[in-house]
């Protein structure tokens, strides 16, 4: 009989993401993992529109550069009077800058986020937020990969789908965030479900054997095979 380990979060996590564009970022936390993780009760996510912060008539959010570059930046005002807002009702463990010009995502710093408490997530537009957003209120830069996005939406919501899926009662069977790719800094061996043949390509022998303890060991081997042949970085870190 299969029994379904359920761990009861200790607490609950709170995402907070600033954004000009919220319909953007909606559909990811609508669906699969994240919005059951929601159902839950595990975590809440409140989007906020900066727009819905500036405050002129028309509703301005954008001017152009000091010292006459194209474009246009985010500008501090409407930023700071979300936050300030945010952070008078709780204490934040990070407050997050998505930029290419942060830190390059990985799996350790998902983990270390999925045991916090409270996230504050800005997204960018434009070319980017006033730096003196950065340099008052970001502990934070994260970067989803060394390419330019429209802004920081996307890369939120990456972000948060491999922090959610980490925390404890998100996902049914607890072992199967512990066996993703890079949870033990290995990629993940191949996988493989009925039929056991396929256009003459069979299943290994090894995975129909009922033998835990040889298929586990397998599993590690192919593991490794598979990291060195596709990343062999991983095995230097
Ligand atoms: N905003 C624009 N590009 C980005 C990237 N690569 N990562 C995170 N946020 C971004």
């Amino acid at each position: 009989m299969h029994t379904e380990i359920s761990i009861s979060p200790s607490k609950k996590m709170r995402i907070d993401i600033l954004t000009l564009l919220p319909q953007l970022i909606e559909s990811p936390f609508s669906f699969s993992i994240m919005q059951r993780a929601q159902k839950k009760g595990i975590v809440e996510v409140h989007m906020h529109n900066l727009r819905d912060y500036a405050s002129n008539k028309h509703k301005t959010v954008d001017d152009s550069p000091y010292g006459g570059e194209a474009g246009m930046v985010m500008m501090i005002e409407p930023i700071a009077k979300c936050i300030d807002k945010l952070k008078s009702e709780r204490d934040y463990d990070e407050i997050i800058y998505m930029t290419p010009e942060g830190e390059k995502l990985n799996q350790k710093i998902s983990n270390t986020l999925s045991v916090k408490e409270n996230l504050l997530i800005l997204c960018g537009h434009y070319k980017g937020v006033d730096q003196r957003v950065r340099d008052l209120y970001i502990t934070k830069e994260i970067s989803i990969g060394d390419y330019v996005l429209s802004g920081g939406e996307l890369g939120a919501a990456v972000l948060c789908d491999s922090i959610i899926r980490l925390i404890p009662g998100v996902l049914n069977d607890e072992t199967s965030a512990l066996s993703d790719s890079f949870q033990d800094g290995l990629l993940a061996p191949p996988i493989y479900t009925r039929p056991s043949e396929f256009k003459g390509l069979k299943v290994p022998e090894i995975l129909l054997s009922g033998n835990p303890v040889k298929i586990d060991q397998w599993k590690h081997e192919q593991a490794i095979m598979n990291t060195k042949k596709r990343r062999p970085d991983l095995l230097n870190d």
